[in-house]
């Protein structure tokens, strides 16, 4: 879905993923591909705006080399930090325990002149209406995975969404 939103906010995007995938993103207009498996992000790209991160702290310091000065690196998975607690208006324990776990992170983004964030999704009236506009606009349709199952198989659903490969979301029709 980040894909799709990009693109309608008037974003150049890229993409690396299995390349079992790379038709369906070049079809929603992702401006280029990489195939993890047979290219390196971290060799190819430079100067970039953003990137959102899905794959953790193993990636850190390759997501941080590719992004220009001034940069955002935003993980869904590499941890929360300082900024997150502050966000989300945390104080005590869970400030400290979320500063120290970040810093990590912070001290080597600062270092270059970039920004680390941490998010994690939750809801937010405002930004699903703008979301909505996006979604209706420009027609934007979640990728489904060709099976469907029944509600009886919902434990074959379940075991798809642990071990794949998967296509898009999993529909259990009832
Ligand atoms: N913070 C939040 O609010 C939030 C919200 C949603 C999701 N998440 C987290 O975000 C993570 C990703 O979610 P997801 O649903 O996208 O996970 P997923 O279903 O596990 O998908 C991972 C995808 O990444 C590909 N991949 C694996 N290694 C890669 C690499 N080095 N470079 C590029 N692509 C690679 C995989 O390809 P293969 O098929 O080749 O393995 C697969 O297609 C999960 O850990 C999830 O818990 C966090």
């Amino acid at each position: 879905m980040a894909v799709p939103i990009a693109k309608a906010l008037g974003l150049r995007v890229i993409v690396t993923g299995n390349a079992r995938a790379k038709e369906r993103f070049l079809a929603m207009g992702v401006d280029r591909y990489l195939d993890y498996k047979t290219e390196n992000y971290w060799d190819a790209l430079s100067e970039v705006d953003h990137v959102i991160d899905t794959l953790g702290p193993a990636e850190f310091d390759h997501e941080l080399s590719v992004l220009k000065k001034g940069g955002r690196l935003v993980s869904l998975r590499t941890g929360p930090n300082k900024a997150f607690a502050l966000r989300h208006q945390m104080g005590g324990v869970k400030k400290l325990l979320f500063t120290l776990a970040g810093s990590k992170y912070d001290n080597a983004a600062r270092k270059q002149g970039k920004e680390y964030r941490f998010l994690f999704v939750r809801s937010n009236g405002e930004q699903l209406k703008e979301i909505t506009r996006i979604v209706e606009e420009q027609q934007i349709r979640p990728a489904i995975d060709p099976h469907v199952f029944s509600l009886a198989q919902a434990n074959e659903a379940l075991q798809l969404v642990a071990k794949g490969p998967l296509n898009g979301k999993v529909i259990l029709q009832l």
